[in-house]
């Protein structure tokens, strides 16, 4: 990274956080981590870790002088999109407050430099697919409307104080990292794969499909699974871009790729040789029919390529972790 300084990582101990530092860290790079440990965990992070939140300034202002910092990757938020609509305070607190917390110190202390993790969310429900940046943003949740609100800050922090940044709106990330040591390990479990793995470990009798009555070709709903190591990758081009260039600048990150709730599935079945229960229920409120990325924008500007997102690689990872997690 230019000057030689540090990569402040919040969140760095969650899913996606975890394998981005691993990442960073075997490519030579100088890594810190600040993480509450709300959902994240201590023992997924190899690189100094600092327990605590962004909503103490203190502790931000004394992070910010004891370390050379170059950039900061933002991971730290809430992700559950059900519960940002029984509790959209504490979507805003933790998504839009503490953020602005943490940009406020940034810009104190001079560092230009931030990745954000934004979200799919961000467009609402498709008016066409697959979606493409320019899509309009309408979020139908508060996470989605956090994720949105905290990129349009993004933009005023620019023109007001020359803060660039690269917003990543993520699809579907999920798998997990190829030699097993991190993965999806979550305290509450929503996402469909970790959940049809669940079940096929006997953790939970039924995979419920929510909704088979979708106008998608199988009747469930299309979503664009990106592998966790895949997603990492494209945090470092993120570093790389804002090395060279300064700006606003936001992405997609997916395939291009549709899979159907029971292509995850049957997929499930046939990776881990176990017989997984299914049972059709309601369709889920806020669940649009197809979410795809349109991923030219990030593969021409950023030179983004997948290595693992196929579904099977996807799963197989996950499948490996998963049992590693039961049996400890
Ligand atoms: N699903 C089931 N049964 C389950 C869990 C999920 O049928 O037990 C279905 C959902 O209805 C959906 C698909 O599987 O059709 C994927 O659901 P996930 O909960 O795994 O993921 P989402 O597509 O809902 O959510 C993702 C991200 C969110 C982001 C959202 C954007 O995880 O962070 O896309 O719309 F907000």
């Amino acid at each position: 990274m230019a000057n030689g300084g540090k990569i402040l990582v919040t969140g760095g101990a969650g899913y996606i956080g975890s394998h981005t530092v691993k990442l960073l860290q075997s490519l030579g790079l100088d890594v810190i981590v600040l993480d509450d440990l709300s959902t994240g965990r201590s023992d997924r992070v190899s690189c100094p870790l600092i327990v605590g939140s962004l909503s103490d300034r203190k502790l931000l202002e004394r992070i910010f002088h004891e370390h050379a910092i170059d950039a900061v990757i933002h991971f730290a938020g809430s992700i559950i999109v059900e519960e940002s609509v029984q509790f959209p305070d504490k979507y805003f607190e933790n998504n839009v407050s503490n953020g602005l917390n943490l940009l406020d110190i940034m810009v104190e202390n001079n560092v230009k430099k931030i990745i954000f993790s934004s979200s799919a969310a961000v467009y609402g429900e498709p008016h066409y697919v697959p979606v493409d940046e320019e899509h309009p943003k309408k979020p139908v949740n508060p996470y989605g409307e956090t994720k949105w609100v905290f990129e349009k800050i993004l933009r005023w922090y620019a023109q007001g104080h020359g803060l660039s940044s690269v917003s990543l709106r993520y699809f579907n990330a999920a798998g997990a990292s190829l030699d097993a040591s991190l993965g999806e390990d979550a305290p509450v479990v929503t996402h469909l794969i970790s959940k049809v793995l669940r079940v096929a470990a006997r953790q939970e009798p039924v995979v419920k499909i929510f909704g088979n009555d979708y106008k998608t070709p199988d009747g469930t709903c299309l979503r664009d699974y990106i592998h966790v190591e895949d997603l990492a990758l494209a945090h470092h081009l993120a570093l790389d871009k804002l090395k060279a260039d300064s700006g606003v600048f936001y992405y997609n990150v997916g395939t291009g790729q549709g899979r159907s709730v029971a292509e995850v599935v049957n997929t499930c079945v046939e990776i881990t040789e176990k017989m997984i229960p299914i049972e059709y229920a309601p369709r889920r409120p806020g669940d649009p029919a197809v979410l795809v990325a349109d991923p030219t924008k990030i593969k021409t500007e950023l030179g983004f390529v997948t290595k693992y997102s196929d579904l099977e690689t996807i799963i197989r990872t996950a499948w490996v972790w998963h049992k590693k997690l039961v049996r400890h």
